[in-house]
């Protein structure tokens, strides 16, 4: 395993960190002995970053000034993991055209308050629906993308970087797969359901893999980015075994000792339960490769989600003691 311990100390500005991924981010960052300055909207979210020893700054990265601005110049590392909201309700394609456009701004916003004389990396997170359809092989960064499902909507941020880089600015990408873990869409659309005896829904048809990662290792990943990312680089962060999307799903019902979990739709029920955006991101393919951010020392915590959702399973309910099955 990557000894993230052993990493030379830094100041960490965080966009994002109260999020889902963003707080395991903070929780390895702090582990690790970085300074970390974090940006939320929140009061609420800042009393409880600083009760964790972080230097919390409210404010917005789409409002046009703010004293986060200056703690961002200061930075050694960026972690950007803000984006609007994207869980909770039904997603339709205008919430997810919005999101675009909002995730265009603040990515605007947060590269031009960068010093890049001082800053050495930044890590933008991305997501692997950009790749979308990959097919049966197993792909690595060089693929050529097929966006599907919030892929169409990350699309211009991701293909916006290279003209950041091209102007001095140390981005690193890194490209999660299905990050499950005791919270976001895991506990909305699989955990909870399971929880309340309800059906967990998938597509009907053809078999089709998915890459996921615990939202630790995903964390430990970025963080790791920070320092042994390549400039310029996209980074898989997916853990050594693509799987069935419906087997995450198997796993957890396994976990919390319930039977009679999943429900296969066609795609048109599914559309109409979910939305069209979560209807598409299941309803393609993608195998990918880890070896290229393997190649960079780091290691997996849970290689496997047979080996990482009991483990996320637990945390939730250690998490939530009013989640535990009567
Ligand atoms: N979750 C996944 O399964 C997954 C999979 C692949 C890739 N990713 C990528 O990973 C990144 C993080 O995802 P996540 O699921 O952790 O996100 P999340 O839980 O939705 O959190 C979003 C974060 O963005 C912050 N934020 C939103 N609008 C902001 C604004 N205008 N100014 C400043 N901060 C703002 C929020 O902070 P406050 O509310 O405190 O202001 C919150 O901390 C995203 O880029 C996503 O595309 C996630």
């Amino acid at each position: 395993m990557a000894n993230l311990a052993s990493m030379p100390a830094q100041k960490i500005f965080i966009a994002g960190a109260s999020g889902f991924v963003g707080t395991y981010v903070l929780r390895a960052a702090l582990a690790a002995g970085h300074e970390v300055d974090a940006l939320t909207r929140s009061k609420i979210h800042a009393a409880a970053l600083r009760a964790q020893g972080v230097n919390a700054i409210v404010g917005d990265l789409l409002d046009s000034e703010g004293a986060w601005r200056e703690a961002l110049r200061n930075a050694d590392a960026v972690v950007h993991l803000a984006q609007p909201q994207t869980f909770g309700g039904r997603l339709t394609k205008a919430r997810a055209t919005q999101y675009c456009v909002l995730r265009l701004d603040m990515d605007r916003a947060l590269f031009a308050a960068i010093d890049p004389a001082r800053t050495r990396r930044i890590i933008y997170v991305a997501g692997t629906s950009y790749y979308g359809e990959c097919g049966s092989e197993i792909c690595d960064e060089n693929a050529v993308p097929h966006p599907r499902g919030w892929g169409p909507y990350l699309a211009p941020a991701i293909e916006a970087l290279p003209g950041y880089i091209a102007r001095g600015l140390p981005i690193v990408a890194a490209f999660p797969g299905w990050v499950y873990g005791p919270g976001s869409w895991f506990a909305q659309y699989v955990l909870e359901p399971l929880r309340d005896g309800k059906p967990v829904y998938g597509l009907r048809g053809r078999t089709r893999y998915t890459s996921p990662v615990h939202v630790q290792d995903c964390a430990r990943a970025i963080l790791h980015l920070t320092s042994n990312g390549e400039i310029g680089s996209r980074y898989f962060v997916v853990d050594d075994a693509p799987v069935p999307g419906e087997r995450l799903a198997e796993i957890a019902a396994d976990a919390l000792g319930v039977t009679g979990h999943g429900r296969k739709l066609p795609f048109i029920l599914l559309e109409l339960l979910v939305g069209p955006v979560i209807a598409e991101s299941l309803a393609y393919e993608n195998r990918l490769s880890n070896h290229r951010l393997k190649s960079t020392g780091f290691s997996f915590e849970f290689p496997s989600c047979e080996q990482g959702i009991p483990h996320a399973v637990k945390a939730w309910l250690q998490e939530n003691p009013a989640h535990n099955l009567k």
